[in-house]
């Protein structure tokens, strides 16, 4: 029987916030693999089963690229959302998620947790969500991932 393989797409060029709770996944979950943008392009999508696409929040939304990078998937992709924010908020899914419903993705399911943000002047007061993603944040995520596969 063919295993079940998930690929997460990630973008975390702020402070790797993204990566560290992707590659925590992956480490707990052996059918996981983690690739960046370009390696994704590289790859072949038909070698899996679920997409997570994830990256940081900027100015609101996912990353540029990744936003772009969704615009490329086929027709009827399960696709599940990851990221981490500076503040918590509602809407920071929703251009991904038009994006997904346009292509006529499936979009299973999204999970968001606080990241170390050290953006523009909050450097000067040593950054917001410092510690993040921490110990709990993983947990969730992986509880999260579980559930999806239900
Ligand atoms: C240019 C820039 C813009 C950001 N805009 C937001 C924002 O709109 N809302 C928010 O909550 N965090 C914002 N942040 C904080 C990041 O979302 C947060 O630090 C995230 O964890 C970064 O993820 P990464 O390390 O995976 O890149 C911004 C950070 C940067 C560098």
């Amino acid at each position: 029987m063919k295993q079940f393989r998930t690929l997460i797409v990630c973008d975390s060029p702020h402070h790797g916030n993204t990566r560290k709770v992707a590659d925590a996944l992956a480490e707990e979950f052996p059918e996981i693999t983690v690739m960046t943008i370009n390696e994704a392009r590289a790859a072949s999508l038909k070698e899996y089963d679920l997409v997570g696409l994830a990256s940081g929040i900027y100015y609101g939304s996912f990353s540029k690229p990744l936003l772009a990078y969704a615009e490329t998937l086929p027709r009827g992709t399960a696709v599940f959302t990851l990221y981490t924010y500076g503040i918590k908020r509602d809407g920071y899914v929703n251009r991904l998620h038009e994006i997904l419903r346009t292509r006529g993705c499936r979009i299973i399911g999204s999970y968001g947790c606080p990241g170390y943000d050290t953006f523009g002047p909050l450097k000067l007061v040593g950054g917001i969500s410092k510690d993040h993603p921490n110990a709990t944040d993983i947990r969730l995520a992986a509880s999260f991932y579980e559930h999806l596969k239900k």
